[in-house]
């Protein structure tokens, strides 16, 4: 991919993203958040736009959300331009399910026929090729100007984009700089990282709010509260964690019963290794991973299991703030929220590899469907209530999901 190649081994050509999102996108979040509410509320108008004859628009979840997380993910990686040009924010859709897609065939290939393979199951890479159409020659003037940053004759008072792509540029290597088309590489390898999982579990949220209708009125309030709050506050950004812990808990739930990775923090060894415990030993290459959605299932770890309870852990942490122990409804003993990174919260993985991002983004998500849309899952409900009976997995898959809205304002 214009010579963009991903090492098997970590920090070979420098690990540049984990200070770009980890340090300088989370800082920046919380002044994105209302752009992250304007273009969501822009996308949910434009996408349930036609109501049919009783008032409510009906839309498949999945995609609809895909396009959305697309759309604010473009915006914070790419900047406003590019987040408006529709052939590029298309491209940048296509390209994560294009490689899902493409990493499934290849799997079951034998190596000599994997190049065919893989350009004919991305189409000749066409979604990778339109992104780089649109992004090197932007990425390679930014690096120039980078790089005259500091000389004389530089024009100091240009401004500096506020986005993933400067980020990026800023934290690559010096010494040894990248070529454009690296660094292109690694920004497409990040945005890969950034679309997927968070389009899941924002729709696996959204069709929880509707199965468990009950909960959305007072999650209503808490929203509600939380804004006027912020507005008194001269406009600061929503605190997820302190002023809206029925959301956060919403949400941990949501992710508890749906888990859409079985395993977490996949890790290979390199070399003979014996588990400290004595339990296990590894040879080189042997893979290990954490069973994340048998633990989140585990009655030992979590009572009933099985139920969607959606307040468990906004009970829990009250509990534990008060010194008790959480009567088994999660496991742990100290509070805890859904960005929390522990052996008890394992969906970020762990160590220095946790996710870069624990998305707070992804609360922003839900709240212009609880703000304005009342909605219902149509075959979602029946799909769930099926997925229990089955041993927790679903008949149906989220792709078939509709969620029917009606706007309330
Ligand atoms: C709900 C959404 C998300 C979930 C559940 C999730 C989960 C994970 C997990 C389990 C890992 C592997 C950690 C390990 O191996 O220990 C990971 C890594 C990573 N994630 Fe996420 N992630 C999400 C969203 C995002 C977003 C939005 C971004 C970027 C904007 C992102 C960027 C990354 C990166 C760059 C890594 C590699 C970290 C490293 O190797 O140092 N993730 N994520």
């Amino acid at each position: 991919m214009y010579g963009f190649e991903w090492q098997d081994q970590r920090g070979v050509e420098g690990t540049g993203f984990v200070r770009a999102l980890r340090s300088l996108l989370t800082a920046h979040l919380p002044a994105f958040q209302s752009d992250f509410e304007r273009i969501l509320r822009a996308n949910f108008d434009l996408e349930l736009r036609n109501p049919d004859e009783d008032g409510f628009a009906r839309v498949n979840l999945f995609p609809m959300i895909k396009r959305m997380v697309t759309n604010v993910n473009c915006f914070v990686f790419f900047g406003e331009e590019l987040c408006n040009n529709e052939k590029f924010t298309e491209a940048a859709l296509e390209f994560p399910q294009a490689v899902i897609f493409a990493a499934e065939f290849l799997r079951i290939t034998p190596g000599f026929l994997r190049p065919f393979i893989a350009a004919a199951a991305t189409k000749r890479h066409r979604a990778a090729r339109t992104i780089f159409h649109y992004l090197e020659p932007i990425v390679t003037k930014r690096m120039q100007v980078r790089d005259a940053r500091g000389e004389a004759g530089f024009a100091k008072d240009l401004p500096i984009p506020v986005d993933c792509v400067q980020w990026l540029i800023d934290t690559s290597p010096r010494k040894m700089p990248w070529s454009s088309a690296r660094m292109v590489g690694e920004i497409m390898a990040v945005w890969f990282g950034s679309v997927h999982q968070l389009a899941m579990t924002t729709a696996y949220a959204i069709e929880d709010l509707c199965i468990h209708h009950d909960c959305i009125e007072l999650l209503h309030a808490e929203i509600t509260k939380a804004r006027a709050a912020c507005k008194e506050l001269g406009g600061k950004a929503l605190d997820v964690e302190k002023q809206l812990p029925l959301l956060d808990s919403f949400l941990r739930e949501s992710i508890r019963c749906n888990n859409s990775d079985a395993v977490t923090g996949r890790r290979k060894a390199l070399a003979p290794y014996i588990f400290s415990d004595r339990t296990s030993a590894l040879a080189a290459g042997d893979w290990v991973c954490v069973p994340q959605r048998a633990l989140m299932h585990d009655a030992t770890r979590y009572r009933s299991p099985d139920v969607f309870d959606a307040f468990r852990f906004v009970r829990a942490n009250q509990e534990f703030a008060r010194g008790e122990t959480a009567r088994g409804y999660v496991p742990g003993d100290k509070p805890s929220s859904l960005t929390t990174v522990s052996v008890d919260w394992p969906i970020w993985g762990f160590g220095n590899t946790a996710c870069s991002l624990t998305p707070i983004d992804l609360s922003a998500k839900p709240r212009p469907v609880l703000c304005v849309y009342d909605s219902q899952a149509r075959n979602g409900a029946c799909a769930r209530r099926l997925g229990v009976q089955d041993g927790g997995s679903r008949s149906a898959s989220i792709q078939d999901v509709e969620i029917v809205s009606r706007s309330s304002q």
